[in-house]
């Protein structure tokens, strides 16, 4: 089922019948799959609780404006190379100097595409940190960098950095879907982000501000929409200021 209204997927998302898609569970040790089997993102219920609460411990130890400020610096001491530049930030905060392995990993993470390369990355991160620092690692890498990517299409001269960011949040999101399974029916539903930040189209004065769906909604949305903000904002900060 594709969910395309708001009101539903705001629905879906906040009912615990819906749970991510499960990935497997018999992964040999220090794969991906054997990463995959033991994050937040991926586990349901009481599991997915302690490993969320674990994440947002992390999270409340890091400062968002910080973490902006050291975004700008190092991406204009890299002269505008940014790639890189928000997961090399946040590693460094969590305690995590070599980030060099994080994007092969972050590759496979979401899709559970398995790869020779992506193993080796997961390997090698696990000698400099442990799943809950990989996990927020490997969930801010991709959608960090596609949100960067994507602001920069559309920034114009003098534009606000944090309304840049918001419209290409809502409008334009890094990340453009996200999947359930129903554990009553066993049916599999798709929220597509972009018609539901979207929706509804209908012209309604009355409507008021819409809040965009791109970092999630009710169970389990993105634990670090602060940091996620303050690591673009720095560096665009650091490319167009
Ligand atoms: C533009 C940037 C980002 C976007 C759009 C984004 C969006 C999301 C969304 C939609 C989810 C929920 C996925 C789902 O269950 O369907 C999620 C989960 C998560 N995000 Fe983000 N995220 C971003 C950046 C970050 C950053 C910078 C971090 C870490 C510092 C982070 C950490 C996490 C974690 C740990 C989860 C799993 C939460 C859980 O399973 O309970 N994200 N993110």
């Amino acid at each position: 089922m594709l969910i395309t209204r708001h009101a539903e997927a705001a629905a879906v998302l906040s009912d615990t019948r819906y749970v991510p898609p499960p990935v497997r569970q018999d992964g040999a040790e220090g794969t991906l799959a054997w990463l995959r089997a033991r994050v937040s993102r991926f586990s349901a219920g009481e599991t997915h609780a302690r490993r969320r609460h674990e994440l947002t411990g992390l999270l409340a130890g890091l400062d968002p404006a910080g973490l902006r400020s050291a975004a700008g610096a190092l991406t204009r001491q890299r002269g505008g190379d940014w790639r890189g530049v928000p997961t090399a930030v946040l590693g460094a905060a969590l305690g995590v100097q070599d980030t060099g392995a994080v994007p092969a990993a972050a590759a496979g993470y979401l899709s559970g595409e398995e790869s020779p390369q992506a193993d080796a990355a997961v390997a090698e991160l696990l000698k400099l940190a442990g799943v809950p620092v990989i996990t927020l690692l490997l969930q801010a890498h991709s959608a960090t960098e596609g949100l960067i990517e994507t602001a920069l299409r559309h920034a114009a001269p003098g534009q606000d950095i944090d309304e840049l960011l918001r419209e290409t949040l809502s409008q334009d999101p890094p990340l453009r879907a996200t999947r359930r399974l129903d554990t009553h029916t066993g049916d599999e539903v798709t929220i597509d982000l972009v018609a539901v930040n979207r929706d509804p189209d209908a012209f309604d004065p009355a409507r008021g501000h819409v809040p965009h769906l791109t970092f999630g909604h009710g169970v389990r949305p993105c634990p670090a929409p602060a940091h996620a903000l303050a690591l673009a904002a720095g560096v665009l900060e650091g490319l167009l200021k």
